[in-house]
């Protein structure tokens, strides 16, 4: 079968509609494109459909119309441990394993993968690096660290086996100030060097300009508009305004 996305799309959401059994509409009529090696930020209010949306792109839901596609194929009726070994994803509220210490989260692809375990702790030592924590932090469990720590370990779970795409639920959700802007910084700095395409969820204005190669807004499970950092803070879209403004008014631009 032919890829029939369009050229550079590494994601392509066509039509996407989602409803929960019970018939209740969550997302309507998606349409969306992620280019291959930008951060594409997923921007909205609590409950516009973010997790949603990026949970249709490894199939933790499958979309009630509409279509898919990840490399220019449809993912409906592909291999789902496959399409999932090409994505990296760091679920809200983290979701480490609390009876798996740091090295086993951090292993566990590369080893359901049959990596060799000497290429698999030498990958560990690699990410606990990449992701600014030491080494000996391995052997402790997640109720052990502080979020931040958390945080990193679960991008670093996301990177193990190398994904060439990365889906990111508020990775940076739960933190202090501070914090949140070195991970923050730090991401930029692996972005520059890995150039992964990144589908990254926000409700922070400040954290979609600061990340995002572009921005989509998603209101009531509809993408409202789709458009770059500085576009968006020029927008008259009503509601890129609104968020523009309480963005200029905030103290520190504070969370939505
Ligand atoms: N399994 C479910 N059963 C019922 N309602 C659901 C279910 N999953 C999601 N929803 C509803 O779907 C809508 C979108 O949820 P989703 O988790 O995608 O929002 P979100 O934008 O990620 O919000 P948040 O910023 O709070 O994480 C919400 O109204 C939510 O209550
Ligand atoms: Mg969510």
């Amino acid at each position: 079968m032919e890829p029939h996305t369009a050229d550079g799309a590494a994601i392509e959401f066509r039509d996407v509609s989602y409803l929960l059994p019970a018939g209740q509409q969550i997302l309507s009529h998606l349409n969306l494109q992620v280019l291959r090696g930008e951060t594409l930020i997923l921007l909205g209010r609590s409950g516009s459909g973010k997790t949603t949306t990026l949970k249709l792109v490894n199939r933790l839901l499958s979309p009630s119309s509409g279509e898919v596609c990840v490399n220019g194929f449809s993912i409906k009726n592909g291999d789902v441990i496959r399409l999932r070994r090409g994505l990296g994803y760091v679920i809200q509220d983290v979701g480490l394993f609390p009876h798996f210490n740091v090295e086993r989260n951090i292993a566990l692809v590369p080893r359901l993968e049959g990596w060799p375990e000497e290429r698999v702790q030498g990958r560990v030592r690699e990410l606990l690096e990449l992701v600014g924590l030491e080494e000996h932090i391995a052997s402790r469990y997640p109720h052990q660290l502080s979020g931040g720590q958390r945080q990193r370990v679960g991008v670093a779970r996301a990177l193990a086996a190398d994904p060439a795409i990365l889906l990111m639920d508020e990775p940076f959700g739960a933190l202090d100030p501070l914090t949140r802007d070195e991970l923050q910084r730090e991401f930029l700095a692996l972005q520059r060097r890995l150039s992964k395409t990144v589908v990254f969820v926000t409700h922070d204005l400040r954290e979609a300009l600061r990340l995002g190669s572009r921005i989509a807004l998603l209101e009531a499970g509809r993408v409202v508009t789709v458009l770059s950092p500085p576009e968006f803070l020029r927008s008259q879209n009503p509601l890129a305004a609104a968020y523009a403004r309480a963005f200029a008014n905030g103290p520190n631009s504070a969370a939505y």
